[in-house]
């Protein structure tokens, strides 16, 4: 296949940045998305030019680093997977394909298609752990009994990556999908509810503090998050925010 790239090209956080057209070709529908950025960035150190930042660690779709915006799509054109996860099949010969950022404010960008989602970490600490004797007479885990049901949502919740294709994909940048898998995760086992209160609070507060929007029931997280979390997280959120502030 040949494809004509349009690629967000930004230096720093503090300078502009601007679409910047690329050609690559003979690229097999085999490849993954970012084994098509490889050959590109591999075209552009050839012949002297500064290739394209862009986050990848796992490239399996587990540690949520790849946030592209492809096409519009947080994440791309397919539905259930991140950008490593994305395959050039996907595409046809002669496809223009326009590569962006993540964009919200939360989300600054630091160079061409890499942003900073240290928001996401800090609203982690406020509130995203459990407290567990670790001292060597811990609990075996198989000795609390917990329902099926509460176990199968709780891990379903905590399939989330961190990767924000949900407030890429929002029309306010709300962060609520992703703090209502943090909260629900825990929520839902009785490992979490010594925190229970403050971890919403203080979780929604620091969300808050960031700069995210609030859900207005759009649903395009939904639509766009690879690990298919559920809406009904948002809405367990706001009952667990409800209790502990009443
Ligand atoms: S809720 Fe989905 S889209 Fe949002 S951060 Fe988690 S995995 Fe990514
Ligand atoms: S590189 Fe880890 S999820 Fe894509």
């Amino acid at each position: 296949m040949d494809l004509t790239l349009k690629i967000w090209r930004q230096k720093d956080s503090n300078s502009k940045g601007q679409m910047v057209d690329y050609k690559v070709t003979e690229i097999s529908e085999h490849m993954s998305f970012l084994e098509m950025m490889d050959v590109l960035n591999e075209q552009l150190v050839n012949s002297g030019d500064e290739p394209v930042a862009f986050d990848h660690d796992c490239r399996e779709g587990i540690c949520g680093m790849c946030s592209m915006y492809i096409n519009g799509e947080a994440h791309g054109p397919d539905r259930g997977i991140t950008t490593c996860q994305l395959h050039m099949r996907m595409f046809k010969d002669g496809d223009t394909i326009t590569i962006e950022p993540f964009r919200a404010s939360a989300f600054p960008v630091i160079k061409d298609l890499v942003v900073d989602r240290e928001s996401f970490e800090r609203i982690q600490h406020a509130g995203g752990f459990i407290s567990v004797n670790t001292s060597g007479n811990t609990q075996d885990a198989n000795a609390l009994p917990i329902s099926k049901i509460a176990a199968d949502e709780a891990m379903d919740a905590a399939a989330c990556i961190g990767c924000g294709a949900c407030v890429a994909s929002c029309k306010n940048s709300s962060a609520m999908l992703f703090v209502g898998a943090k909260v629900s995760q825990y929520a839902l086992l009785p490992q979490g509810q010594i925190e229970a209160k403050e971890r919403v609070l203080n979780m929604v507060a620091q969300m808050d503090k960031e700069g995210f929007g609030n859900c207005t029931n759009t649903g395009a997280c939904e639509v766009e998050c690879p690990k298919g979390i559920s809406l009904e997280n948002i809405a367990r959120m706001n009952r667990e925010y409800l209790k502990a502030s009443i």
